[in-house]
């Protein structure tokens, strides 16, 4: 019966990451998928995590469904994180929020309901994006266009390109948009671009789809938010997919959001009615555990602080690691190139090397980035970054040797 299914190609990012796994060499990093490893290479428990793993221990509890919609303390914290405790949008009912499986699920759901509702909607793409976007819309029959974004040469943005492009897009077209820490780029757009772009959004008759993987990884928490809560302060019709993943280290727990800020209560109400059924449609309702945790840590004062703290020292270090590799390739790659690794935000560099010298870094080194030149930098720590600077200045002395 299954004899036409053809073999799956794999995934870009996960499908490296599980090679990655199974390279015996014991001197190799992985700098290929967006997870934040701390300095001793380890993937972090958060302490305020653990403490509310270990209070949860103490009484083991009966197993039910959760809502579809899923745990009413998460979803209450979740949107609290993303908009502000005391955003109007948020006090006036008209945020429509649920718990998904992880960021992407929260893509998923949101896909489902805009191609069902708003069917004749295209969606447009930062070009680059993360290689993940194109799939899930267009797994759930939406046409993906993109617009300009990054400019190879600069490692910059092409601000203006990108804000003419959007300007002329049918109305009600979607426009996906990353809140901070651009995957893959690690390029944002600074708070006068923001303020630039919402009223070519909001006279296009757009809709803001933002995606925000990266809460915290920024700036800061409230920092890396700025532009949703502008985009909602101005009335864009909007759409977030928010994740627990990277902040909370809950990479397996599968914690995302997906919130909808409405025109008031009562349209909000018939569209979380109507997410919740695509999340019935695809996999009925969300899991429990990972939940109780960001609910526990998000509504206890001194857990949320210890969180707070401990996720401002990932953010410090990944700042300090960028610093170590920029310094580290001082005089052996373009200082135009150079000077990504520290004018660029977040998990992630686009280094600008080529899918040849990637696989030189991997083959010969035992350094693993994706084939577009991404560096996750949060895989860099004091043990590292030098050899991967001295690495990386082999490949970029000799481009074509294969040694
Ligand atoms: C990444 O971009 O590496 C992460 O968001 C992990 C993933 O699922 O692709």
């Amino acid at each position: 019966m299954f004899e036409n299914v053809p073999a799956y190609a794999g995934d870009p990012i996960l499908s490296l990451n599980e090679d990655f796994q199974r390279d015996p060499r014991t001197n190799k990093v992985n700098l290929s998928i967006g997870v934040y490893f701390d300095d001793a290479g380890r993937l972090p428990v958060m302490s305020a995590v653990q403490a509310v793993e270990a209070s949860l221990l103490q009484t083991v509890s009966p197993r039910s469904y959760l809502p579809m919609a899923g745990h009413t303390g998460y979803r209450d914290a979740a949107q609290a994180l993303v908009f502000g405790a005391n955003h109007d949008a948020r006090v006036a009912g008209r945020i429509a929020t649920l718990q998904t499986l992880g960021g992407s699920g929260a893509l998923k759901v949101a896909a489902d309901f805009l191609h069902r509702h708003l069917p004749a909607s295209q969606i447009w793409i930062s070009d680059p994006s993360w290689e993940n976007h194109r799939v899930v819309f267009e797994s759930a029959g939406i046409t993906v266009n993109s617009y300009p974004y990054y400019d190879p040469d600069t490692g910059g943005l092409r601000f203006d390109a990108m804000r003419d492009a959007i300007d002329a897009l049918p109305e009600r077209s979607v426009v996906l948009l990353h809140a901070c820490c651009h995957n893959p780029t690690g390029v944002d757009l600074d708070r006068s671009q923001w303020t630039e772009l919402i009223p070519v959004l909001q006279r296009r008759k757009l809709i803001a789809f933002v995606d925000m993987a990266y809460q915290g990884f920024g700036d800061g928490l409230e920092e890396d938010a700025a532009c949703v809560r502008q985009l909602a302060d101005a009335g864009v019709p909007l759409i977030v997919a928010s994740s627990f993943s990277k902040n909370f280290s809950l990479y397996g727990e599968r914690c995302g959001a997906l919130s909808v800020v409405c025109r008031d209560a009562e349209q909000a109400q018939r569209v979380l009615g109507q997410l919740t059924f695509a999340i019935r449609s695809n996999y009925s309702s969300p899991p429990t555990h990972g939940a109780k945790l960001v609910a526990g840590v998000l509504s206890d004062a001194s857990l949320r602080a210890a969180w707070e703290n401990e996720l401002a020292t990932m953010r410090q270090r990944i700042k300090a690691m960028r610093g170590k590799i920029h310094g580290g390739l001082a005089g052996h790659v373009d200082e135009v190139l150079r000077e990504r690794y520290q004018s660029q935000v977040g998990m992630f560099t686009y280094t600008g090397l080529s899918e040849q010298q990637v696989d030189r870094l991997r083959d010969e080194h035992a350094i693993y980035l994706l084939r577009s030149g991404r560096m996750c930098v949060a895989g860099l720590n004091q043990q590292n970054v030098d050899y991967v600077a001295s690495a990386i200045a082999s490949v970029a002395a000799n481009p074509g040797a294969k040694e």
